[in-house]
């Protein structure tokens, strides 16, 4: 890619000629290519920017916490609490695309509500390269690219970051001193916890997907992924003190990839995998095993759903 300072300036520029004096929205998720899209689009028309980040109930342990210290020094982001909405929304919907599409209507309509009431022309979305070509290939519905222009009346739709992959984003987070935490921050995908839980989303799964993250994420850390999860697959037996138990049955995937469209599942040491295993199980009551994917992409997806 060329100099990311030079792309900045550019990205800035062209964002500033195309808004000009009017207000633009977008969509700010916490992954890198939403907040450099925000961080560009702030740093070229400051407050007439709305960032909108929609807490879905669906995201990892602490995640909100970061994004409004992370970004609190935009003085108009606005965090939307729609927790109970998504979770009632997604009752009874076991189908994976059908799960992606309530998540992605539901983001629609609280994004719609926070564009109105700050009466915004435009559009700012965080598109990236891969995410045109994984779209048009029908591979998955990535909401971050359909919905939102279809239904929303703006006078435009920029993208500034449309051109580059995932590691050109992440130079331009390190070029504009974007917190560390943020230009090194896994992929996650835009349905959350959803889409790594097998079946229904009930809060139960979303616990157990949840604490299991945390763990995976804490243990890999020095092993720099390029994306790490744990999915909640299914139930199981097990035995916890004298008891067999009908547990929940978690796996654990960890690649490397450089922009998603394929990627390795990565080897680990036998004691990071049995550590992993021994904290999810003591770390949730209810995890009877613990497996490790081996599986590449192709054949299997990165995410589970
Ligand atoms: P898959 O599972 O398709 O994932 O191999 C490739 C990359 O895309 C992310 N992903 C998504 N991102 N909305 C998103 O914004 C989605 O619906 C979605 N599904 C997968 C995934 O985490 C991985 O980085």
């Amino acid at each position: 890619m060329r100099d990311p300072e030079e792309f900045i300036e550019e990205a800035i520029e062209e964002i500033r000629a195309e808004i000009d004096d009017a207000r633009a929205v977008t969509a700010l998720s916490g992954g890198v290519d939403s907040s450099v899209t925000a961080a560009l689009a702030y740093e070229a028309i400051g407050d007439r920017l709305t960032p909108v980040y929609v807490d879905t109930g669906l995201m990892r342990a602490e995640e909100t916490a970061e994004i409004e210290s992370t970004f609190g020094y935009m003085e108009s982001l606005e965090v939307v609490d729609a927790r109970e909405r998504f979770v009632d929304a997604l009752s009874g919907v076991t189908d994976p695309e059908e799960k992606r599409h309530v998540i992605g209507e539901g983001f629609i309509r609280e994004f719609e509500r926070e564009a109105r009431a700050v009466d915004a022309d435009y559009l700012v979305q965080g598109t990236i390269y891969p995410d045109r070509i994984e779209s048009e290939g029908g591979i998955k519905s990535h909401h971050n690219v359909g919905g939102l222009p279809e239904v929303m009346d703006f006078e435009g739709i920029i993208e500034p970051v449309r051109e580059l992959y995932k590691d050109e984003v992440r130079e331009v987070a390190r070029a504009l001193d974007l917190d560390e935490l943020v230009a090194e921050r896994m992929p996650f995908p835009g349905p959350g916890l959803a889409v790594r839980v097998l079946g229904e989303v009930t809060e139960e799964k979303l616990a157990v997907a949840r604490a299991a993250d945390t763990v995976v994420r804490e243990e890999l850390a020095e092993h720099d992924p390029w994306q790490a999860l744990a999915a909640v697959i299914g139930k199981g037996t097990g035995v916890k003190g004298d008891n067999r138990v009908h547990g929940w049955i978690v796996s654990v995937r960890a690649v490397e990839s450089r922009d998603g469209m394929t990627a390795r599942a990565q080897e680990l040491p036998w004691e990071t995998l049995q550590r992993i295993q021994s904290r999810i199980t003591s770390a949730h009551p209810d995890v009877a095993r613990v497996v490790y994917d081996v599986t590449h992409k192709p054949p299997a997806t990165i995410e589970y759903e």
